[in-house]
């Protein structure tokens, strides 16, 4: 895109948003937006965990099946998508939320043609955005909604403000845990504070570097049952990843270990993970679509 075209449709974007700020409501004009894009979300309550390896290889491996993925990078922490993907970016969500660039120009292709939106360093909180920076977002989403079918939401673990707003964002949550204990009650106190305080009701669990399916199983069991028995909420089993040195080496190599290790233990899982979420119909309603992200971001405040 050139200079001037980016210029050209700033404009174009700054006046659409002027003329949507006045509809009084909320700035969404009725039938303005498309929807079809599956935002999902991949969370985690404690760190070290496996979001960002398990939300970059499965970004890449549903783009093997020919679906168009972005990964959006909402965590600020060091091991972000873009370090281990080996990719440099220069711009990232900041310079869309101060207007700076159009989220096309910021995007970069990884693997697999997958798009990245990489994190700001100091991660803007997004409850305290402007008004102004939650229109740019909407707008800038609008304008992948066409191009994409899916963006996956890494974010950063914990129940931090951030962490919960793009969890609201997402309709779909997928849940990692690792079996450790720790990580295991983290997520049990993310999922409740999701469930209790935002209403969250669908959650889908990950359960990452495990030495058997077994060993998945009953990690899924201990914490669907206490979900069952304490908040009345059953949670979803949606696979497992096996514990793997290759994941290990691919980290090291700033590659992801679908694209260079096809065959490995932990490959398999996630080209099976990658292909029952392929497989969804999606829902045809206006939740998890990309308007209802925008929606959420403009209208609650989950700080
Ligand atoms: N299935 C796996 N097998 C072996 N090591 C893994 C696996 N998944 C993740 N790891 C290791 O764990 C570390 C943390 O993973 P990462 O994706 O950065 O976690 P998070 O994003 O949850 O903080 C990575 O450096 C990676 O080497
Ligand atoms: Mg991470």
């Amino acid at each position: 895109m050139t200079t001037d075209q980016a210029e050209a449709l700033r404009t174009l974007r700054k006046q659409e948003k002027t003329t949507m700020a006045g509809t009084g409501n909320a700035g969404v004009k009725k039938g303005y937006y498309r929807h079809g894009v599956r935002m999902i979300s991949v969370t985690s309550g404690k760190g070290g965990v496996g979001k960002t390896n398990i939300a970059a290889n499965l970004a890449y491996l549903l783009s093997m099946i020919n679906k168009r993925t972005m990964i959006l990078d909402a965590d600020a922490g060091l091991a972000n998508i873009d370090v281990i993907l080996g990719i440099n970016s220069p711009y990232n969500l900041s310079h869309v939320l101060n207007g700076e660039k159009l989220l096309a120009e910021t995007l970069v292709e990884g693997p697999g043609g997958i798009k990245i939106l990489a994190s700001a360093s100091g991660m803007p909180e997004m409850t305290d955005l402007s008004r102004g920076q939650k229109l740019t977002l909407i707008d800038e989403l609008n304008s992948l909604n066409d191009s994409l079918d899916y963006i996956l939401i890494d974010t950063g673990a914990g129940i931090s403000s951030n962490v919960m707003y793009f969890n609201m964002a997402a309709k779909e949550i997928i849940v990692v845990t690792s079996p450790e204990p720790t990580a295991l009650t983290d997520a049990y106190a993310l999922i409740k504070v999701l469930y209790q305080r935002h209403a969250k009701k669908r959650f889908r669990l990950i359960v990452n570097m495990v030495r058997n399916p077994s060993e998945a199983k009953e990690v899924y069991k201990r914490l669907s049952n206490a979900t069952d028995q304490f908040l009345n909420l059953t949670i979803e089993y949606l696979g497992y990843v096996l514990l793997d040195e290759k994941v290990k080496q691919a980290v090291l190599q700033q590659k992801a270990v679908a694209e260079i290790y096809p065959n490995s233990p932990a490959t398999r899982c996630l080209a099976r993970i990658a292909e029952k979420i392929g497989s969804e119909i999606a829902q045809d309603d206006e939740e998890g679509s990309v308007k209802f992200f925008w929606e959420n971001i403009i209208d609650r405040n989950c700080g």
